[in-house]
C-alpha cells in the first residue's frame, strides 16, 4: 500500500515533472555539489527553479499554506498562514465535515490560491488528511473546492501522511534517528526514521478532536490505552528519540519551556527528557485552560485540544519509553518540499547552505567566509566533523550583521544566530554559534544579557566559542586582501604554541589593532605566540 502512494501528491503533477526536466538539463557537474566549498546552492539553476514552492495542508484542525523561497535546501518561509478551521470537529457524532469548518476552510483556500497566483507560487501542491479522507462528505467538499479554486487536492492516506511528515523531519535533520509522531486533529501518524530514510509507518485515530467525540473520559482513556499498546507492538519501544510534529505537540512544548524557564524560545529542536515532560503533563492536568492560556499566550482553539493531547502523550511516553523527546517544526509541508528536491540538493547540509545564502545576501565581502574558515581551521584540527560544520557556519556568518550599530553588533550577532529560522542545528549549537559571533565583534561579553543561555554550554564549549570568535575577529583584519595573502596560523596544541605566518603582502595590514586582536586570541588560547614574517606560503 505504501508503495502505491510513494510519490502520491506529485505524481502526474505537470509543473513538477517539467521542473525536474529543467533541472536535469541544467545540472552542473555533481562534483560541484560535494566539496566543502561547492558552488553556493542559490546560484544553481535547479535551486532557482525550486524557489517559491507553495504547499497547502488541509488538516483536521488547521488549513495552512506555506510558500518556500530562497536557498532551497534550507526552507525559508516566504509566506506562512494558518486558519484553525476545525474541519474535523464533531466528526464522531456526524461522520461529516464540520459545516462551519467547511466554510472557513473554503474561504482560506480561495485566499491561498489567489495569493499563490500573485506570488508566482502556483500551481500549489494541496494535500488533505484525516478529516477529509474519513468524512462522508469529503469527496463532495473536495469537488467544491476544486471547482471554486481550480486546484487539485490529493487526499492522502495515513501511511502517506506519516511518510511525508517523517520526510519533513529528515529535511532539517538528515541524521535524525528514532520515531516521528505527527498529531493532527483527527489522527496521529508514526514513522520510524534512520540512515536518512523513512521506515515502518502507521496511522491511528488518536487525534484530540476524534477522541473527544467518544463522549466519556473513560472511553477516551480506554481508546488511548489500547491504541498505544497496538502502536508499541507494531513499531517497537525504547526509541532513541521521539520527534514530535504538529501544532498540539508544539503547544505542549511551549508550556514545558515556560514552566522550566528555558531561555531560548525556539521550538524547533527543543528537547525534553521524559521526566521533565511528565512534570509538565501533570502541570497541564492540574491547571484550568484559561490559566494556561494566560501563562502561555496560546490561542483558544489550540488550547482546547491540549488536555486531550497531553493524555495521549503521557501514555505514549510511558509505553514507548523513548530516551529523549524533541520537537520538530518541520513536518508534512517540509516533506512536500523535500519531495520536489532532486537527490543532489537533498544531500547538501541544510545549515551550511542557509549560511552561504546569508553570506551572499548580507556580507560585505561574500566569499571571504570560506577563506576565513580555512584560516581558523588549524586551531580546530582535532575537532569532530560535527563541530567543524558549526565553525564553518560561524565563518560564513561572521560578517552578516555588519550593518547593525557598532555598539550592539555583538548582541545582534548573538540574537541572529540563536533566533534564526534554521534547521540542522541543536540549541546548544545555536548558542555556540551565537557566542562565537559575539566574540567576532567584541572581546569581552561582560554585561551582555545572554548569561542564562550561555550556561547551557559546557565550560569547554564556552572557551572554544570564545577562541573561534577571537580567531575570526583577527582573521577579519585581513579581509581587504585576497584570501591567499591572509597568512596562516599554525597551532601546536600540546606545546600551546601559536605561530602566525605573515606574508609580505600582509605586512602593512598587521597594524596596532591587528596586533591587539592577535594578542586577544593568544590569551584566549593561553598560548605562546610566534610571528614569522615575510615567508610566503
Ligand atoms: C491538523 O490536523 O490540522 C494538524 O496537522 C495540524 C494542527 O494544526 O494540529
Ligand atoms: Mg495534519
Amino acid at each position: 500500500m505504501a508503495r502505491e502512494t510513494d510519490h502520491g501528491p506529485n505524481r502526474g503533477h505537470p509543473k513538477h515533472g517539467q521542473r525536474e526536466a529543467e533541472m536535469t538539463q541544467d545540472a552542473t557537474d555533481p562534483q560541484d555539489d560535494k566539496g566543502p566549498f561547492g558552488r553556493p546552492i542559490f546560484e544553481d539553476p535547479s535551486a532557482r527553479a525550486l524557489s517559491r514552492v507553495g504547499v497547502v495542508d488541509i488538516g483536521s484542525n488547521s488549513v495552512r499554506m506555506v510558500v518556500f523561497d530562497g536557498a532551497a535546501r534550507s526552507p525559508a518561509y516566504f509566506f506562512n498562514e494558518k486558519v484553525m478551521a476545525g474541519l474535523g470537529a464533531g466528526f464522531a457524532e456526524t461522520g461529516r465535515l464540520n459545516p462551519d469548518g467547511r466554510r472557513r476552510a473554503l474561504s482560506a483556500i480561495l485566499r491561498f490560491a489567489e495569493l499563490a497566483r500573485r506570488m508566482g507560487a502556483d500551481p500549489l501542491t494541496v494535500v488533505a488528511t484525516a478529516a477529509m479522507r474519513e468524512a462522508v462528505d469529503g469527496p463532495e467538499f473536495r469537488a467544491e473546492v476544486e471547482a471554486a479554486t481550480g486546484l487539485s487536492i490529493w487526499i492522502i492516506d495515513g501511511q502517506e501522511e506519516a511518510r511525508l511528515s517523517a520526510q519533513g523531519v529528515l529535511l532539517g535533520w538528515p541524521e535524525a534517528e528514532g520515531l516521528v509522531c505527527d498529531i493532527g486533529g483527527s489522527s496521529m501518524e508514526l514513522a520510524r526514521i534512520a540512515n536518512g530514510r523513512v521506515g515502518r509507518r502507521l496511522t491511528s485515530a488518536l487525534g484530540p478532536l476524534r477522541l473527544e467525540g467518544l463522549g466519556s473520559a473513560k472511553a477516551m482513556r480506554e481508546e488511548i490505552k489500547s491504541t498505544v499498546a497496538r502502536i508499541a507492538e507494531e513499531i517497537g519501544t525504547g526509541h532513541r528519540r521521539l520527534f514530535l510534529v504538529g501544532g498540539s505537540w508544539r503547544a505542549i512544548a511551549r508550556i514545558d519551556m515556560i514552566r522550566a524557564d528555558y531561555p531560548l524560545h525556539v521550538l524547533h529542536e527543543y528537547r525534553m527528557n521524559p521526566a521533565s515532560l511528565r512534570t509538565t503533563l501533570a502541570h497541564i492536568g492540574s491547571r484550568r485552560i484559561d490559566e494556561l492560556r494566560a501563562e502561555t499566550g496560546i490561542g483558544e482553539a489550540r488550547m482546547s485540544l491540549i488536555p486531550t493531547a497531553s493524555l495521549v502523550l503521557k501514555h505514549l511516553v510511558r509505553v514507548l519509553k523513548p530516551r529523549e523527546i524533541a520537537i520538530s517544526s518541520y513536518g508534512i509541508r517540509e516533506g512536500l518540499l523535500y519531495e520536489q528536491m532532486p537527490q543532489r540538493l537533498r544531500d547538501r547540509d541544510p545549515l551550511i547552505e542557509a549560511c552561504r545564502f546569508a553570506e551572499q545576501k548580507d556580507a560585505r565581502l561574500p566569499g571571504f567566509g570560506r577563506a576565513l574558515y580555512r584560516f581558523v581551521l588549524p586551531i580546530f584540527k582535532g575537532e569532530p566533523d560535527s563541530r567543524k560544520r558549526i565553525i564553518q557556519a560561524a565563518c560564513l556568518l561572521h560578517d552578516v550583521s555588519w550593518r547593525a550599530h557598532p555598539d550592539y553588533r555583538h548582541e545582534a550577532c548573538f540574537d541572529n544566530a540563536t533566533r534564526a529560522n534554521l534547521g540542522g542545528l541543536t540549541h546548544r549549537e545555536r548558542i555556540f554559534l551565537g557566542l562565537a559571533l559575539l566574540h567576532r565583534y567584541k572581546n569581552s561579553r561582560q554585561g551582555t544579557r545572554f548569561e542564562q543561555m550561555i550556561q547551557i554550554l559546557s565550560e569547554k564549549e564556552v572557551a572554544q566559542a570564545e577562541v573561534l570568535g577571537k580567531a575570526m575577529r583577527f582573521g577579519a583584519m585581513f579581509s581587504a586582501q585576497t584570501p591567499d595573502t591572509l597568512g596562516e596560523i599554525l597551532w601546536q596544541p600540546k606545546k600551546r604554541h601559536l605561530v602566525l605566518q605573515l606574508p609580505e603582502a600582509a605586512e602593512d595590514l598587521f597594524g596596532e589593532v591587528a596586533q591587539a586582536r592577535f594578542g586577544a586570541l593568544v590569551t584566549a588560547l593561553k598560548a605562546t605566540p610566534e610571528i614569522r614574517r615575510g615567508a610566503d606560503h
